[in-house]
This record gives C-alpha cells, sequence and structure tokens, in this order.
C-alpha cells in the first residue's frame, strides 16, 4: 500500500536539466545540471540542448531516486514543464514523463513553466500570503502580477519588447563579457560607480508594463561613441558600465513595483525566476517592502533559476485542485493560451 504521496517532477524548458522529488510536500532532492557548453556559442543553441536533455535526464532520474531512497513504484504523480520554452527541449522532458505516466499507470500534470517560477515562493520556508504582488524576472520574461490564488492570477503589466534577463544577456555580449549575462554583469559591476552613466528607464503607455530595448540601445551608443568598439574599452571602465546599467535595470522594476503596491492592497511580495538572483534587485526591493511593511519571499537561488523542485509542487497543486489531463497533451513554445494567468481581468 502508498502511504506517501511522492511526486516526480521534470524541467527541461532551457539549458537546465533538473529532477526533483517532492514526498509528503517536502523537497526530497531537487538536481540540477546545467548546459554550460552554450556559453562557447554566446547563447543557447535549441538542438544541442535537447540532446544534452536527452542523454542527461535518464541518469540524472536515477540519481534522485538513489539519493531520496525511492523506486518508481512508490510514486502517486508524474510532472514536467510543458512550457513555455525551446520545443525540442520540452519535448524531450515531457514526452519522457507521459510514458512513465503511461507505464506507471498513474497521473500526469503538465506545467507551466512561468507558473512554476511564480509559486516558486512557496518552496520556501516562510511562504507568501495571498494576495501577493509577484515580479516575475527570467530570461523570457518580466512580469508583474497580482496572485489572488492558486488559479486566479491578473497580469498587470508585461515587457512590450525584451525581458529584462535578455538585455543582461545582450549588453553583457556587447561588452564582450559572455554569456549568461546576469551574473557576468553583476559580478563586474562597481557599486560605487552605479550612477555615473545615466541610462535612461523607458516609460509605457500602460504604466505597469516595462521595456528594455531601448536601455540596451543606449549602451550600445555609449561604447560606440566613447570607444568606437566594445573591444576598445578599457577595462577600468567596465564596472562603471555594467554599473550604471545594472542601476537602470532594476530601477525599471521598481519604480512599477513601487507604483502597483501603493495602487493595490496586496499581503505580500515576490520576487522569483532567474534574474531574482541579482543582488541589486534583492536589495532594493527589500527596501521597498520594508518600507510598505510587506513581507517579501524571494526564493533562495537554487530556486530562483530553472528548476524542477517548483514544476513539481505546481503540478501537485493543480493536481489537489481537481485538474486531470490527457496524453494528447502538446508543448507550446509561448505562454498564451496555456495559464491561468489573465491579461484582461480587473486585480481587485
Ligand atoms: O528563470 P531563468 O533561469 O530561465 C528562464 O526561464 O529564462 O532565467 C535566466 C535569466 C538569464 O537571462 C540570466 O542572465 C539571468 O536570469 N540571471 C541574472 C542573474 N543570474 C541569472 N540576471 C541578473 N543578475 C543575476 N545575478
Ligand atoms: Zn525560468
Amino acid at each position: 500500500m502508498i502511504n506517501q504521496m511522492n511526486v516526480l517532477g521534470i524541467e527541461t524548458s532551457c539549458d537546465e536539466t533538473s529532477v526533483a522529488i517532492i514526498s509528503n510536500n517536502e523537497i526530497k532532492t531537487n538536481l540540477i545540471s546545467s548546459q554550460d557548453f552554450h556559453a562557447d556559442f554566446g547563447g543557447v543553441v535549441p538542438e544541442l540542448s535537447s540532446r544534452a536533455h536527452l542523454q542527461i535526464l535518464i541518469p540524472l532520474i536515477k540519481k534522485a531516486l538513489t539519493t531520496s531512497q525511492l523506486s518508481l513504484n512508490q510514486f502517486n504523480l508524474i510532472t514536467a514543464t510543458a512550457g513555455p520554452g525551446l520545443i525540442g527541449a520540452l519535448l524531450v522532458g515531457l514526452t519522457f514523463a507521459k510514458s512513465l505516466s503511461y507505464a506507471l499507470k498513474i497521473p500526469f500534470i503538465p506545467v507551466n513553466h512561468i507558473e512554476g517560477h511564480i509559486f516558486s515562493g512557496f518552496l520556501m520556508k516562510e511562504k507568501p500570503v495571498y494576495p501577493y504582488l509577484c515580479l516575475v524576472v527570467s530570461g523570457g520574461h518580466t512580469l508583474l502580477l497580482i496572485v489572488k490564488s492558486d488559479i486566479d492570477i491578473i497580469q498587470l503589466g508585461t515587457t512590450i519588447d525584451d525581458a529584462v534577463g535578455e538585455a543582461f544577456d545582450k549588453v553583457s555580449k556587447l561588452l564582450g563579457l559572455g554569456y549568461p549575462g546576469g551574473p557576468k554583469i553583476q559580478f563586474t559591476a562597481d557599486d560605487n560607480e552605479s550612477d555615473l552613466i545615466n541610462f535612461p528607464v523607458a516609460r509605457c503607455k500602460n504604466e505597469f508594463d516595462f521595456s528594455f530595448s531601448g536601455l540596451k540601445t543606449s549602451v550600445l551608443r555609449f561604447v560606440q561613441k566613447n570607444y568606437g568598439s566594445a573591444e576598445k574599452i578599457p577595462i577600468e571602465d567596465l564596472p562603471m558600465i555594467t554599473a550604471s546599467f545594472q542601476t537602470a535595470a532594476v530601477k525599471a522594476l521598481i519604480t512599477n513595483v513601487e507604483k502597483a503596491i501603493g495602487k493595490y492592497h496586496v499581503a505580500s511580495i515576490s520576487l522569483v525566476g532567474g534574474v531574482a538572483a541579482n543582488q541589486m534587485l534583492r536589495d532594493e526591493l527589500a527596501k521597498i517592502a520594508k518600507s510598505y511593511n510587506k513581507k517579501l519571499i524571494i526564493p533562495s537561488p537554487e530556486f530562483c533559476g530553472d528548476n524542477a523542485a517548483m514544476i513539481a509542487y505546481r503540478g501537485l497543486k493543480l493536481q489537489e485542485a481537481g485538474y486531470i489531463y490527457g496524453f494528447d497533451y502538446n508543448a507550446y513554445p509561448s505562454l498564451k493560451d496555456n495559464t491561468f494567468i489573465n491579461t484582461t481581468g480587473a486585480a481587485f
């Protein structure tokens, strides 16, 4: 007899293969294997990503089972990311998860990757309280949301061009610092030089939307005007340029968060997604949360970037809410139709 609730989570949407096990609401294992070789190409190469997932997934599942001292026949639920992400990469995890669920005769729940991030604060000891303001900052998305319940998510704003993580990656590339750009920029930036260059913060028609492509172009123009090209930037100037870019990017995010807190009553705030690892963003948001007396939940670094624990958690919640999915469920590249995020609903 099964007397435990064991959930297997699989995440293969981009360049991290991740496998997690949640047993009786406790994260037993969260293994993440990063495909670092993409750095040689200056960004993620989709086909290489799919091939790497194919190679690493089963060994990673075996390792997760050994670590958790569980066997496959002790599981009650299989979850996997179905989108958004790279289609070839998604299909590896999704197909494997469906096959496993079919063979084991247990339910399978497809999970929206961004919803995984949105609820990743619940993986922490101190959890978000509904309704919470959620800032999603990843490589592909920048969203400002009000999360009212497990299935009621209202979008206040989104990016009208580049995602903030994408801006970090592009600016890093144009400065010759490499990929992934976020950590490269953060660790090159000198906090004492963060306001030496006044890069612009864009304003959008919808007061909660974001725009980062103008900021990226400003950095490019600054480099062209002052040095001619990136190769000619003196090494001692890089900390000033990266710090000033980081300040402008963080300011753009924080400004909208502050406007939203002023307008809507929320019980707490959560910062999620890969860019949530950024120290300046964490510090600035903490200041705002403190001044408005709101609880702030930011996942620990392991759960900010792509991970399967957030997928297993989200899948479990959907199952508890009674959702059932068939084996015809397909992978999808963009957020649009397969999400509980409501882009037209009223915040309250
Ligand atoms: O959520 P994530 O791991 O993958 C996606 O779903 O996109 O986010 C990846 C993004 C990349 O753009 C990366 O440069 C950015 O997160 N990132 C950071 C930092 N660490 C990762 N951005 C700014 N500062 C960081 N410390
Ligand atoms: Zn992500």
